[in-house]
């Protein structure tokens, strides 16, 4: 296919340079012939006019005394001529007064045997020029006539030789010479012809060789340049079928050989490129695999030392869980005989042992909801911790909690409100763990607050981010209570006047064992275990728990859990 297209391309070269040889040939060769045929044509009217006012000059005595001798002689000089074909010469009248010539003696030649035409004599008479006339025989041979005026000069009078006297009645130039006679000369164009047909026959000869020529000079050139273009294509097509090492031979110091050379440098700098990145694969693919056995190794390292870290954490989580468990029992019943010693069950105790043993029994307290809180995070995180799901009033746990938390309240004379929102549905809920969550809420607000503040405990039910426009129209609208949604929250908050958190501390108090400041853990107590057992608790329910708090004015701690009504 690529080859018959740079065929193609040779045929248009052909086809381009041939034309312009040809118009080359018909225009110079033209021209040329032309030029030579005119030339030649002008040279034999020349000839042909000098040889009608020679034979007029030679007959001028012949025709003054119409002596035939003299005419003969006249003539005799003429008709051996090369091409002349006939010779007449006519007195003023028109008379032939004699003729000769190759063409007389041929039989049929018509035109020679002529008289002299009329017109041509009356002419010649009035302006005593020459003539010019071509005639065509019916034998097809072509004449060129030449017709000179034979001219007389006359005697000049005696009173004109020898007193210079004009004559009066004419002019001064005038009848010096007049017309007594009329030389014809025919001259045979046949050479001439035969020389044009000969020089047409040359010219297209030569046209023809040059041609020739010309056409074999463009094919040779045009194979020269199409030549390496072929080899230049076909190799790209093997190139592009994936045989790159690919080499032209450079036999031209031209653009062609410098597209071949630029050519072959291209080859090699592709292979090069080639064999780079076949390299560069195979390092690829080594290092791939190499990396792959890597990350398998270490992704199976991982996942063993994941296995065994999980069998710790639920070991660790079984022992703290069974250590708890076992602490309980005896710290429980140290709790209930220090108690009954206190209550005076066995006897009266002195005042000095009274203090030592309800020191016994508070620390006893705070070591026992300790354990309590180890075991309930233990519980969470061995995933044995269970909820006690049931449809379990908000208020009431609030209520319950304030209750509890009263005396504590009172204690550092702190203000301890709550703020339910009216017809706040039942939740679905663990309601002794939900207490458990409020009551480390009350107790922290209570812990880090100064006497004189106050604690508040505010529930309220909130709509999902979808619901929570229409829920505050609805409200505003309509004081009545509004039917509960499955996709409710309820929302509680204990605020309090405290201490306050900094921010950069607000998430990692829900850590374990994650206090502000060991300082004031010192003055208030406590393990650190609160917010993130509540935490765990909260997010068991599927709800979240969040703190907002300011320095020194105050914190206020959210947790939503939902509803779950239907
Ligand atoms: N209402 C609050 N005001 C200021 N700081 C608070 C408040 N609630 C919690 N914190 C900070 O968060 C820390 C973690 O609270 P968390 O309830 O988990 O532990 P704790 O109260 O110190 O001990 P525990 O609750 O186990 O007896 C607290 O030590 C305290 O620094
Ligand atoms: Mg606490």
């Amino acid at each position: 296919m690529k080859i018959r297209r740079i065929t193609r391309f040779r045929t248009k070269v052909l086809l381009s340079i041939i034309p312009m040889i040809l118009a080359l040939c018909v225009l110079f060769g033209g021209m040329s012939l032309y030029q030579h045929n005119r030339l030649l044509h002008s040279e034999f009217v020349k000839r042909g006019k000098a040889l009608a006012d020679n034979l007029a000059a030679s007959g001028e005595l012949g025709v003054f005394s119409e002596d035939e001798r003299l005419l003969n002689a006249a003539l005799r000089g003429i008709t051996g001529e090369e091409d002349v074909a006939y010779v007449f010469i006519y007195n003023d009248t028109g008379k032939r007064l004699i003729g000769g010539g190759k063409a007389l003696v041929q039989s049929g030649l018509t035109s020679a045997t002529e008289t002299l035409n009329q017109e041509i004599l009356t002419r010649i008479l009035a302006d005593r020029r020459p003539a010019t006339r071509t005639i065509t025989d019916a034998g097809a041979e072509s004449f060129l006539e030449f017709y000179a005026p034979i001219l007389s000069t006359e005697v000049r009078l005696v009173e004109e030789q020898y007193f210079g006297m004009p004559r009066s009645t004419r002019g001064p130039s005038e009848n010096r010479s007049r017309v007594i006679g009329i030389a014809r000369v025919g001259l045979s164009m046949r050479n001439m012809d035969a020389h044009s047909a000969y020089l047409i026959k040359l010219w297209a000869i030569l046209s023809a060789v040059f041609l020739a020529g010309g056409a074999l000079a463009a094919y040779a050139l045009s194979r020269r340049i199409t030549q390496p273009i072929t080899r230049l294509t076909e190799s790209a097509a093997r190139m592009a079928e994936g045989q790159i090492d690919q080499k032209i031979t450079v036999d031209s110091q031209d653009e062609l050989g410098t597209l071949a050379t630029t050519y072959n440098e291209m080859a090699k700098a592709l292979a090069r490129t080639l064999d780079e990145r076949a390299r560069v694969a195979i390092e690829l693919r080594d290092l791939n695999r190499s990396l792959e056995d890597r990350i398998r190794e270490r992704t199976s390292q991982l996942e063993e030392t994941n296995r065994e870290l999980m069998r710790a954490s639920r070991h660790k989580s079984e022992f703290l869980a069974n250590m708890s468990h076992e602490l309980r029992t005896p710290l429980n019943a140290i709790l209930g005989f220090t108690e009954l010693i206190i209550d005076g069950v066995y006897g009266k105790i002195p005042d000095e042992l009274r203090e030592s043993i309800e020191d016994i029994h508070i620390n006893g307290r705070h070591l026992l909801r300790l354990i309590n809180d180890v075991l309930d995070l233990s519980k969470i995180e061995a995933g044995q911790m269970r909820l006690n799901l049931s449809e379990c009033s908000i208020q009431s746990l609030i209520d319950s909690t304030i209750s509890a938390t009263r005396s504590l309240a009172a204690e550092k004379r702190l203000e301890l409100v709550s703020r339910v929102e009216t017809g706040l549905p039942p939740a679905l809920g663990d309601s002794k763990r939900i207490t458990q969550v409020l009551m480390n809420l009350v107790g922290n607000a209570i812990k880090f607050t100064p006497g004189g503040g106050s604690v508040t405990v505010t529930a309220k039910c909130v709509r999902s981010a979808k619901c929570e426009v229409r829920s505050a129209t609805e409200s505003s609208s309509d004081p009545a209570p509004r039917t509960p949604h499955h996709s409710d929250l309820i929302e509680i908050a204990v605020a309090d006047t405290g201490i306050g958190i900094p921010t950069e501390e607000l998430k990692s108090i829900f850590g374990e064992f994650r206090q502000v400041d060991s300082s004031i853990t010192r003055e208030y107590g406590g393990s650190g275990l609160g917010l993130s057992i509540a935490k765990r608790l909260v997010e068991m329910h599927e709800g979240s728990i969040w703190a907002e708090s300011q320095v020194g004015k105050g914190s206020i701690f959210y947790f939503r859990i939902p509803l779950r009504t239907q």
